[in-house]
């Protein structure tokens, strides 16, 4: 019998209490808690809040009385039918089987596939495109031999054979994608069994269309709330682990990041990939912000067209596209994602402020990290930006954590400060400490590499001259700085012949 009881939640973290709080424990953040009442059986609960009673009700650990890690793990369990510690040379370290994925860019994220029984949550803004990216990619399993079963939660079959066709599928000719119109978990998974049941041998991708939509009776709450989130992801969760197949969960993330959704779901999954746009145009992103089965860090980026998603070309050069000319408050670095090295152009506009505080607005760089960079400029550089507004902005939609980007981001501050502009040709890449001392950055050679092909000629490296020697490489120069001071001097002087850099 379920007895009701009541629990407080972070709409931000998902930290949970028993009493209300004002601020949250687990973010910091202030009135972001409310109430959820939660149906509680009378069995022990597991680490997630639902018992090895809820997973039987809800379809898991048939035949085994105590749940579902019994039935994963046989060798876990003794003569006496309970669970013992198991040495780890019994478990099998056999590399899981990955699924081809297609285009490759997202593979490379996922870290090179698919991972059968894997969980994968993937986040986004509504609209960015996540059911095109998802349909996309099981047209191309669809393909491969492998079944894909969309649960529908938001659209309904007919928008969904409608985008499917838009991507270039022939339903009445090509088979293996169905669809799955039910948002009610306990059912869901009964449906899942039954198509899966005697087809153990072929994989097949589950596509939950989103998590937000779905809802379980164990859990007396609306759908979309935090509690739901949580138990339905999880017991999804916990299908892949046990069937083998892969699981893709959307969830939706508002502008402002605060959705409480997504976030909860972050520590029950296997990878967390971000969808997003960038500055409003058909430029799309895909990121693993966590990934269990490869690294993080990897980019893929795309262009919406009006047939699907498809890999850019010339990605590269994506963040510069635009420039105009040697123009101040503008300076050009070479930033790593994962393996990937793309040029980025930062911009600043520094001025004086006319009201009593000084604005400072940041986008796509982190805004303590500008703060940091300035006070730098201040003291080790003895440029005076006390009284101004700074505005700072990666051109075209970009974002930047690469500390490797430092020495450009003060560069192009310091550009618009003294409204002196910093040569087309000059790449700039460096890492600045607290003293004023600027370091060499990780893999310079791919980064040089890649800005010499797109027509850079000169670039301001930090490092300790004396152990360097000035070299050129691939045609560039190479001029090392070991001080802020002495790179922004580099940096802003006005060289005698014409710069040919890229327009
Ligand atoms: P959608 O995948 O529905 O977004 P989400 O699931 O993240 O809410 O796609 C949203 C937008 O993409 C929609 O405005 C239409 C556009 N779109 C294209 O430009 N080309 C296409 O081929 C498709 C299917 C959609
Ligand atoms: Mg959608």
């Amino acid at each position: 019998m379920a007895k009701k009881s009541t629990r407080f939640y972070c709409k931000g973290c998902g930290h949970e209490e028993l009493r209300w709080l004002g601020q949250c424990p687990g973010c910091r953040e202030w009135n972001t808690f409310t109430e959820m009442n939660i149906s509680k059986t009378s069995d022990t609960k597991g680490s997630r809040g639902f018992s090895a009673k809820d997973k039987q009700q809800t379809g898991f650990g048939a035949g085994a009385a105590s749940g579902g890690a019994q039935a994963a793990w046989p060798e876990a369990v003794g003569p006496d039918g309970r669970m013992r510690p198991v040495p780890l040379r019994k478990i099998n370290s056999a590399d899981k089987k990955r699924l081809r994925v297609e285009p490759a860019e997202v593979a490379n994220v996922l870290g090179g596939g698919l991972v059968e029984g894997s969980v994968v949550l993937l986040g986004g803004e509504p609209g960015v495109g996540k059911s095109t990216l998802l349909t996309g990619l099981g047209l191309s399993w669809v393909r491969q031999d492998i079944r894909v079963i969309y649960v529908a939660g938001e659209e309904s079959p007919a928008q969904i054979r409608m985008r499917a066709e838009r991507l270039g599928f022939d339903p009445n000719k090509e088979d293996g994608f169905d669809i799955l119109p039910e948002v009610h978990l306990e059912t869901l998974l009964e449906a899942l069994r039954e198509a899966l049941a005697g087809d153990d041998e072929r994989p097949c991708v589950i596509i939950a269309d989103s998590v937000q939509t779905l809802h379980s009776e164990q859990v007396d709450a609306y759908p979309g709330s935090p509690t739901q989130i949580k138990y339905c992801g999880g017991v999804l969760a916990d299908f892949a682990r046990q069937t083998g197949h892969p699981v893709f969960l959307v969830g939706h993330v508002t502008k402002s990041g605060d959705l409480a959704g997504p976030k909860l779901l972050e520590h029950m999954v296997d990878t967390v990939l971000y969808f997003e746009g960038s500055g409003g145009g058909a430029v799309r992103m895909v990121r693993a912000v966590k990934n269990r089965f490869g690294t993080t860090g990897e980019l893929a980026v795309m262009e919406m067209r009006s047939d699907g998603l498809a890999p850019v070309d010339q990605a590269g050069v994506l963040f510069l596209s635009g420039r105009r000319g040697a123009e101040p408050g503008s300076a050009v670095c070479a930033v790593k994602n994962g393996s990937r090295t793309f040029l980025v152009e930062v911009q600043a506009l520094v001025s004086s402020s006319r009201y009593g505080t000084p604005q400072r607005v940041v986008q796509g760089v982190d805004n303590k990290r500008v703060g940091l960079l300035c006070a730098i400029l201040e003291k080790r550089a003895g440029m005076d930006l006390g009284g101004c507004d700074i505005f700072v902005k990666v051109a075209g939609g970009g974002r930047i954590d690469d500390p490797g980007a430092d020495l450009a981001i003060m560069a192009a501050l310091a550009s618009s400060l003294r409204e002196r502009p910093v040569p087309i040709d000059t790449l700039i890449l460096g890492e600045v400490g607290l003293t004023g001392e600027v370091r060499q950055v990780a893999d310079m050679e791919s980064r040089l590499r890649e800005a010499s092909r797109h027509g850079f000629s000169r670039a301001i490296l930090g490092g300790d001259k004396s152990g360097r020697k000035a070299r050129k490489m691939d045609g560039m120069e190479m001029v090392t700085a070991s001080s802020v001071e002495e790179a922004m001097r580099l940096a802003l002087e006005s060289r005698g012949r014409k710069a040919g850099g890229r327009a």
